[in-house]
């Protein structure tokens, strides 16, 4: 076997995405302080532009930015007041999806890595 040649591909391409990505929703949708975020009843929509993002970031395909473009994440987090106490429910949440799937080293430390630098850049409220 050929080694994989980017993160996406080591942890296992789509389907470990949709795992961690659908976990993370099911946290999402029982957090009081997450779930009122979200515009939409249904969270089906915010879990694939979630996974597809993810997916492409890591190496995988770019169907992310074929359908929604650029992706500036802190422009489109902007309506949602995200202060430290959102950063910690989403990272709580986040934590437990990416805990289960039991991934390899070096890639569960870089893949957490940027997920907690991620969620701190998306901060846009001190309280
Ligand atoms: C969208 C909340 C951090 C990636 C959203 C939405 C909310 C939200 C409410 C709108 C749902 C929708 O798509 O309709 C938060 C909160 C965060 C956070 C409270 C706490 C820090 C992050 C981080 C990333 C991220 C760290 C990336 C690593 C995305 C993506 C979308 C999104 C890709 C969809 C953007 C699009 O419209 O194409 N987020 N988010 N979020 N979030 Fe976050």
């Amino acid at each position: 076997m050929s080694e994989p040649v980017n993160l996406y591909e080591a942890i296992g391409g789509e389907p470990t995405f949709r795992r961690i990505v659908g976990r993370f929703y099911e946290e999402v949708a029982r957090d009081e302080i997450l779930r009122p975020l979200y515009p939409e009843e249904d969270l089906g929509p915010a879990e694939e532009r979630f996974r597809l993002f993810l997916m492409q970031y890591w190496g995988g395909p770019h169907t992310y930015s074929d359908q929604r473009g650029h992706p500036r994440l802190r422009m489109r987090h902007a309506p949602f007041k995200i202060g430290p106490i959102e950063r910690d429910a989403w990272l709580r949440c986040i934590r437990i999806a990416v805990d289960e799937e039991n991934l390899e080293e070096p890639y569960r430390q870089q893949l957490w890595a940027y997920l907690e630098m991620a969620a701190h850049s998306m901060m846009n409220s001190f309280v």
